[in-house]
């Protein structure tokens, strides 16, 4: 039988007791039939909860083979889209690759992301990157209209363009967007891009599974069946920790505690915390109310905010991630002269001392008042990172409505657009570039 992730909860109990989370899981096991049945809010976007099971063998070949043609025919692919649209593939990535990648030679294309900021200097830099080098594009947006990956695509179509023609740039380019509607559809249609479809009823910070995801993720030569095989073995598994996790964070969250803190002692791990954060901001930040989602890479913030975690506040808990064996061994050497007093630990693996400083850590801020949850994986590969992903995107669907609130919208997203719209002189926003000059 395939292993599946864990989740153990054991180290929150204390600050709130079993019988707190137990009162919970009702609301849990409601919110999972209410996802199953499609009738809560925000049901018009349930398209990722059977996405795994759903997507065909076909399909994924599709990708494969779109994913082989821009490896062998490009030095880099540049994945340009913000949110949704970009932390999932960037999470799994860095994941799974090696760590100084970027500083050796590549087999087939490195996977560039772009249009997840509008730094200038990062759009500058890039373009010198690619200046005379064979790329590719794979540009991706929901909504088609998104500001800040439409700049990035304007300026690598033309430089794609002028290096290549446009003909040969048409083939390089790639368009991952709505059936029908947006911008970037319309371009795609008009350039005779090849383009792969983000269902209506997939949110974006759920779209990871969808060609969103697996086509930058294939395109960096990881295995996308893997990841989706690993998906479907939460999402027909049963919901326990699914329920646990639910429950057990929204208990906390009624004691208190405001802040969820989600640690690794995995460099690797940095922007899986960053997908999480947006997956669980955007879905419980709502009706001024959600648990505001953190992080930390440890034992790297151990020496910055550890002092705050021990310490600060209390008002957090932390959700660990612990992967249990890593890809590689590494063993302290014994030294004769022991200046750095080491010797205590010659001869174990870098892993052993990492995990006693995982440990350490864990009893520590159990101790100072944080309570724990800890996730684990068996190892950081596609298989054991597709069930993570599903796990907490369920999770999060079941979380939020046992909050009472529609996990799958995002109002608030707005509100910065129309005013920078309106700073730019967006037409159709006269009234508003009125109203915020008169501000200012
Ligand atoms: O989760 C979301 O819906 C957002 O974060 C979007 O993914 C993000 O704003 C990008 O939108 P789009 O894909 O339409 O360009």
């Amino acid at each position: 039988m395939q292993q599946t992730i864990k989740i153990d909860n054991r180290a929150a109990l204390g600050t709130i007791t079993e019988n707190d989370v137990k009162a919970l899981e009702p609301a849990a096991r409601k919110a999972i039939d209410t996802l199953e049945n499609g009738n809560g809010a925000g049901n018009d976007f349930l398209g990722w909860l059977h996405l795994p099971s759903s997507i065909s063998a076909d399909e994924l070949t599709d990708i494969e083979a779109t994913a082989k043609q821009l490896r062998e025919c490009c030095d880099y692919v540049v994945a340009i889209g913000i949110g949704g649209s970009y932390l999932g593939a960037k999470a799994v990535i860095e994941a799974l690759s090696d760590n100084f990648a970027a500083y050796k030679p590549a087999e087939g294309a490195r996977v560039l992301f772009a249009g997840n900021n509008i730094g200038e200097d990062y759009l500058y830099d890039l373009m010198r990157l690619l200046d005379g080098k064979n790329f590719g594009i794979v540009v991706i947006s929901k909504s088609g209209t998104t500001t800040e990956p439409a700049i990035a695509f304007r300026l690598l179509k033309e430089k794609l363009e002028a290096q290549v023609g446009k003909a040969e740039a048409a083939k390089r380019i790639v368009a991952i967007t709505d059936a029908k509607r947006g911008a970037l559809r319309s371009l795609a249609t008009e350039e005779g891009y090849k383009t792969y479809v983000i269902p209506d009823n997939v949110g974006g910070r759920f779209s990871v599974l969808t060609p969103v995801g697996l086509l930058p993720i294939a395109i960096a030569g990881f295995d996308i069946k893997a990841l989706v095989a690993g998906a479907v073995d939460i999402e027909q598994g049963d919901n326990d920790n699914i329920i646990r996790y639910a429950a057990t964070r929204n208990a906390l969250y009624q004691a208190g505690k405001k802040i969820e803190i989600l640690v690794n002692f995995n460099p690797q791990l940095h922007f899986l915390a960053e997908w999480w954060k947006q997956l669980y901001g955007e879905s419980e930040g709502k009706d001024g109310k959600g648990i505001f989602p953190a992080s930390v890479d440890f034992t790297t913030d151990l020496h910055s905010m550890g002092q705050w975690i021990q310490d600060g506040e209390r008002t957090i808990f932390e959700t660990v991630i612990t992967v249990e064996s890593s890809r590689n061994e590494v063993v302290i050497p014994s030294d004769n002269d022991d200046l750095d007093g080491l010797n205590y630990i010659a001869g174990k693996r870098v892993d052993q001392v990492n995990k006693m400083a995982e440990l350490g850590t864990r009893l520590a801020h159990v101790d100072g008042g944080v309570p724990n949850l800890l996730i684990s994986l068996p190892v950081l590969n596609e298989r054991y990172l597709g069930q993570l992903i599903y796990f907490f995107e369920k999770a999060c669907g079941v979380s939020g409505y046992v909050l009472d609130v529609n996990p799958f919208n995002q109002p608030g997203v707005e509100a910065y657009k129309k005013n920078m719209f309106a700073l730019l002189g967006k037409p159709g926003y006269e009234e508003a570039t009125k109203a915020i000059q008169a501000r200012l």
